[in-house]
């Protein structure tokens, strides 16, 4: 039995790739505030193992009890294989530096880079001595490379992101059993993140036309097609440890 933890499973790019895993040789745990019921409905008709935590990845202080809790319900003598995708994320606050709510800007730090932090190390923690195939791959973005106006958090907390995983294999080189950690950014998808992105203001985001181009003219990446390709980097040989790609002009 292969197990994946997916954070953001119940929308968007987490429940395209959830619904790509599931299978009855796979189980799947899905956390997020909410459930997809989709996922619950496909998980049943192909006898898949699918279990949803409802938890807030903004509570981070609970997130080592929580990861406690999981593993707790998995037999690992009968694992073959332990896979985390940090996929949770938000956009918000889209302003300007000076005129952030403090409260939203730390609240986006918390989910964006402390909750995969912690997640990650409760994964290598209770994974450590298996000697199976153990992966972690964090969500990136263009913006973890690139600033963008108005998006100071979301490239701060992208960019951290990124820097984090790199650590783990550097410091995974020396295990036995290493963890291996790899980024990707997704390309554009069609998900509520987009639609959050076309409703700011303007002067938050002076990139804000690009995006509704983006959309107006179908160049949105379905997020059916986008969990595809996510899935088979996670369980192929093209996850290359201490890496971060941009699976952009693969499609
Ligand atoms: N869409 C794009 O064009 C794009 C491009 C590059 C990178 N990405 C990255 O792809 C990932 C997925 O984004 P998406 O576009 O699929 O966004 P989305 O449709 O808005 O989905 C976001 C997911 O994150 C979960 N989430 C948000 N806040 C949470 C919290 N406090 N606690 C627990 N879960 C939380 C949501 O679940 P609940 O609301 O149920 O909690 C949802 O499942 C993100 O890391 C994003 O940065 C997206």
């Amino acid at each position: 039995m292969k197990h994946f933890i997916i954070t953001g499973a119940s929308k968007g790019l987490g429940e395209g790739l959830a619904i790509e895993l599931i299978n009855e040789n796979h189980h799947l745990v899905c956390i997020a505030r909410n459930e997809s019921q989709k996922l619950k409905q496909l998980a049943a008709a192909k006898n898949c193992r699918l279990d949803f935590i409802l938890f807030d990845l903004a509570v981070t202080h609970d997130i080592p009890a929580m990861m406690d809790s999981l593993f707790e319900q998995i037999d690992k003598v009968q694992a073959e294989g332990f896979y985390l995708v940090n996929n949770a994320g938000i956009i918000q606050p889209v302003n300007r530096v000076e005129d952030y709510d403090p409260d939203e800007a730390e609240q986006h730090m918390k989910i964006n880079l402390v909750a995969p932090m912690l997640i990650s190390a409760a994964f290598i923690r209770h994974t450590k001595s298996l000697p199976i195939k153990k992966r972690i791959l964090n969500i990136s973005s263009g913006a973890a490379f690139n600033p963008y106006y108005g998006w100071s958090c979301y490239c701060t907390g992208k960019a951290g992101l990124d820097m984090f995983g790199r650590c783990i294999s550097e410091e995974q080189k020396e295990e036995t059993h290493p963890v291996e950690t790899m980024g990707v950014a997704p390309g554009i998808i069609d998900t509520g993140m987009q639609t959050t992105i076309r409703s700011t203001d303007e002067r938050a985001f002076k990139h804000k036309e690009k995006f509704v181009e983006f959309k107006e003219s179908g160049q949105l990446i379905p997020p059916a097609i986008a969990g595809k390709r996510i899935a088979q980097l996670l369980i192929s040989d093209e996850f290359k440890d201490g890496t971060t790609i941009d699976v952009r002009e693969d499609y």
